[in-house]
C-alpha cells in the first residue's frame, strides 16, 4: 500500500474504477412505449410490488413510478418510503446501493432491480477489506458513511448518511465533540467539514459524474447568465461548490428550482434531474453545467452511466421473470440496518412527514 499524496488522511490507493460506457436503449416508439407501461403496471399489481425510482433515472421511469402509487426521490427518501409502504415487493430503479439499503431495511421483502450491475463509483472505490483497515487504524473515531457504499462497509460504520441530512448529522455529532472518520465521498465530506469545523479524516473517493463538472467554465457560462442561480451537489469540486448559490441533495436543488424567483438556473448535478425540475418549474430555463468536455475527454457528461441501466425494456423483464433480486444476509442486514436506522430516525426527528416526501 501506498501514500496517496492527494490524500494524505489514508496510505490506501483505491482500485481503479472502470465506467462503463452509456448503455445503448433501443429508441421505442410512442405505441411500444405505451405497451410496456402498461405491462409494468399489471405486473406491478400481480406481483404486490411498487417501484422505488431515483432523480437520475430516465424521466420515463420517474413518471411511471408516480403514476403507479411508487416514488420518485432522492436516495434518504427512497429508503424511507420502502420501509413505510405495504408492498410485499420493491422494485428500485437506480443503483445497486440503493437495493441493497431497501433489502437490509425490508429484509423480509423482496427488493428486485433491473440490472445488478448498475453500481457507483463511490461504492467501487470502497471496497470492504481497505475501508476496514482504515477504521481499524483510527479506533477513536466515529464511522461515518455515504449511503453510497456497500451493505459490509455500512455494516462496520456507526452512522450512514445521504447528502439530504450529511450535514445536520456531522453538526451533531461535532458538537457532542466526537471524531470522524468519514468515507467514501471526499468531496461531500471536505464540505461539511467546512461547514461545520468537525474534526474530520477522509476516506479518498469520489463520483465520477459530479468530480467532472469544472469551476472556471461554470464561471464563464455563469458571465453569460448573469441571472442564474447556481445549484450545486455536493459531490461536486470544492471550487465548482465555491460558487454555488444552493449546494445540496437532490431534492434541494428540486426545491431551489420551485421556491428561488430566478427564471434560469445552472444545475450541476446529473441531467436525470432535470425531469422533476421541469415538472415542479415549467417555465424555468435551466441549463447544464460544464463537465470537462463533450464526448472526448467528460467520461460520464453529467449523466451516471450506471444510473442509465434502468430502462422500462429490463424493469419489464424483471417483473416478469422475478430475476435479479438484491440478497443480503439476515446477519448482514442486522448489522447494516443499526446505523441506517440511526440515520431515519434522526431524520424523523428533523421532520415528521408521511407518504413520498420528495414526489411533487
Ligand atoms: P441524493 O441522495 O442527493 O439523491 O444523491 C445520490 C447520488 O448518488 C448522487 O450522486
Ligand atoms: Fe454514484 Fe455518482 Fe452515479 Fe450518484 S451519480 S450513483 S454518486 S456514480
Amino acid at each position: 500500500m501506498a501514500i496517496d499524496r492527494e490524500n494524505p488522511d489514508t496510505k490506501y490507493i483505491l482500485p481503479e474504477v472502470v465506467v462503463p460506457p452509456h448503455p445503448q436503449w433501443p429508441k421505442l416508439s410512442e405505441a411500444e412505449t405505451a405497451t410496456l407501461k402498461e405491462k409494468i403496471k399489471r405486473l406491478l399489481k400481480e406481483q404486490d410490488a411498487v417501484l422505488v425510482a431515483h432523480y437520475y433515472t430516465d424521466g420515463t421511469l420517474q413518471d411511471l413510478a408516480e403514476e403507479t402509487g411508487g416514488c420518485v426521490a432522492d436516495s434518504l427518501e427512497m429508503a424511507r418510503f420502502g420501509t413505510e409502504h405495504q408492498a410485499s415487493t420493491l422494485l428500485v430503479a437506480g443503483v445497486r446501493f440503493m437495493g441493497e439499503t431497501s433489502k437490509i431495511l425490508n429484509n423480509e421483502k423482496r427488493v428486485l432491480m433491473p440490472d445488478l450491475a448498475a453500481t457507483c463509483s463511490l461504492d467501487e472505490g470502497c471496497p470492504y477489506e481497505l475501508f476496514a483497515a482504515f477504521c481499524d487504524e483510527h479506533p477513536e473515531h466515529t464511522v461515518v458513511v455515504y449511503a453510497n457504499t456497500s451493505a459490509r462497509v455500512k455494516a462496520r460504520s456507526d452512522w450512514v448518511v445521504t447528502s439530504g441530512i450529511a450535514l445536520p448529522i456531522i453538526r451533531h455529532l461535532a458538537e457532542k465533540g466526537e471524531k470522524i472518520l468519514w468515507g467514501p465521498d471526499r468531496h461531500l465530506g471536505r464540505y461539511v467539514q467546512k461547514l461545520t469545523g468537525a474534526e474530520m479524516i477522509f476516506w479518498p473517493g469520489s463520483c465520477v459524474v459530479h468530480e467532472e463538472f469544472r469551476a472556471v467554465a461554470l464561471e464563464r457560462l455563469r458571465k453569460i447568465h448573469p441571472e442564474a442561480a447556481i445549484l450545486v451537489h455536493p459531490e461536486s469540486l470544492e471550487a465548482v461548490i465555491a460558487l454555488a448559490d444552493v449546494v445540496g441533495s437532490t431534492t434541494a436543488l428540486i426545491d431551489a428550482v420551485r421556491r428561488l424567483p430566478n427564471q434560469e438556473f445552472i444545475v450541476a448535478t446529473d441531467k436525470g434531474i432535470f425531469n422533476k425540475m421541469r415538472q415542479v418549474a415549467p417555465g424555468k430555463i435551466l441549463l447544464e453545467a460544464p463537465t470537462v468536455g463533450e464526448g472526448a475527454t467528460c467520461q460520464s457528461c453529467a449523466n451516471c452511466p450506471w444510473m442509465g441501466m434502468n430502462s422500462l425494456q429490463n424493469l419489464a423483464e424483471v417483473l416478469a421473470s422475478g430475476n435479479n433480486e438484491v440478497l443480503v444476509s439476515p446477519e448482514l442486514a442486522a448489522k447494516a440496518r443499526i446505523p441506517i436506522r440511526r440515520m431515519l430516525d434522526f431524520a424523523a426527528e428533523m421532520k415528521k412527514g408521511s407518504g413520498c416526501l420528495s414526489s411533487s
